[in-house]
């Protein structure tokens, strides 16, 4: 009789105490998914039609889990009340009623709304996915995935550059994307979903952005030591901008006049830079690294690490392997001179 009295009492209360962490949980989670929003690129802030795609499969998974979740604690809560109030409920064999129910219950929960819920979701994830293999695109441009930076190849523009994808606002843009080392993968959650970049295998991505804005793109998949400072930009431009930066980048830089610049030139073309950079229109023609010809014009050192001024630049070169450990370019001896005009010949190539 004792323990009896006591489980109507025990039960509730222990629900009560489950339904409360539940909602605890859901609302740091929530909280988490909220903080993914604001600074950092999130899926769910789409600025391309592929995007909107996948934030809206999440949001249609979420909002079943949710109905899910509210129904089957709902459901524990109103049997755990009839089960302390139903004398029926402690009997070792119920009657005929109470089976044919909990064979029905068992059907239509177990089998029915599973049944109809996956089939909802299969159907939309498999539309989805359909309409983001559509790789048809105005704008090609080849992405090398390197160690640890992003090679980008305008080949019908003939424009090589580094880090910064320049792509028209709502036209559609395909990426192909190469490696000849390790596995990548290219996400840029405001745009598509990831694709992964696995040598030997050419993959393709395709996006059309809304909105003139920059967008951050991030490796995805682990390369090597550097593979958490492998970043990138999408700079999304209205057509006239966009036209008017790739005859910027077509352009061989004129020659420089300024005795620091020069100084920098000759460093950087006579020195061991040229065996891994590329500048248009003088000796350095080495392709190990990023090409340099338009680097003053980047807004990003090393893919993002640091800001592109001529502070960050003498820190970068008197310090790379600090800056970005596991960078493949090695720290070279410079005096501060030679730092200096490097830096002065590297900012002026625009
Ligand atoms: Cu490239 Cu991770």
């Amino acid at each position: 009789m004792t323990r009896r009295s006591r489980e109507p009492s025990s039960g509730p209360v222990r629900a009560r105490f489950g339904t409360l962490a539940g909602l605890l949980i859901a609302v740091v989670g929530i909280g988490a998914l909220a903080g993914c929003g604001s600074g950092s690129p999130s899926a769910l802030d789409p600025h391309s039609p592929q995007a909107r795609r996948i934030a809206n499969l999440f949001w249609l998974m979420l909002v079943l889990a949710i109905v899910i979740y509210l129904l089957v604690v709902g459901m524990v809560l109103i049997s755990l009340r009839t089960r302390g109030s139903d004398p029926d409920a402690h009997s070792d064999s119920p009657g005929p009623e109470r089976r044919s129910l909990s064979n029905r219950f068992i059907v239509i929960g177990g089998l029915a709304i599973p049944i109809v819920v996956l089939s909802v979701v299969a159907v939309a994830t498999v539309s989805a996915t359909k309409a983001l293999e559509n790789r048809e695109g105005a704008i090609q441009i080849r992405v090398d995935a390197e160690q640890y930076w992003w090679r980008l190849i305008y080949e019908q523009d003939g424009v090589v550059s580094a880090n910064e994808i320049h792509v028209p606002v709502g036209k559609p843009v395909v990426l192909t994307l190469t490696s000849d080392n390790v596995i990548h993968s290219v996400w840029v959650p405001q745009l598509n979903g990831k694709v992964d970049v696995v040598p030997g295998q050419t993959n393709r991505m395709s996006f059309t952005a809304q909105q003139t804005g920059t967008y951050r793109g991030q490796c995805a998949e682990f390369c090597g030591i550097g593979h958490a400072l492998m970043a990138f930009v999408v700079v999304v431009q209205s057509d006239a901008d966009y036209q008017s930066w790739l005859a910027a980048n077509r352009a061989t830089p004129a020659a420089p006049t300024d005795p620091n610049v020069v100084a920098g030139q000759r460093l950087l073309v006579e020195g061991s830079c040229a065996g891994c950079h590329v500048v248009a229109g003088t000796a350095a023609t080495g392709t190990f690294g990023p090409d340099l010809t338009h680097f003053g014009s980047r807004g990003s050192i090393a893919a993002l690490q640091l800001p592109n001024d001529p502070d960050h630049l003498a820190r970068w070169l008197a310090h790379t392997q600090d800056v970005k450990p596991g960078a493949l370019m090695p720290q070279i001896d410079l005096t501060q001179d030679d730092v200096d005009h490097l830096v002065a010949y590297l900012e002026s190539l625009r």
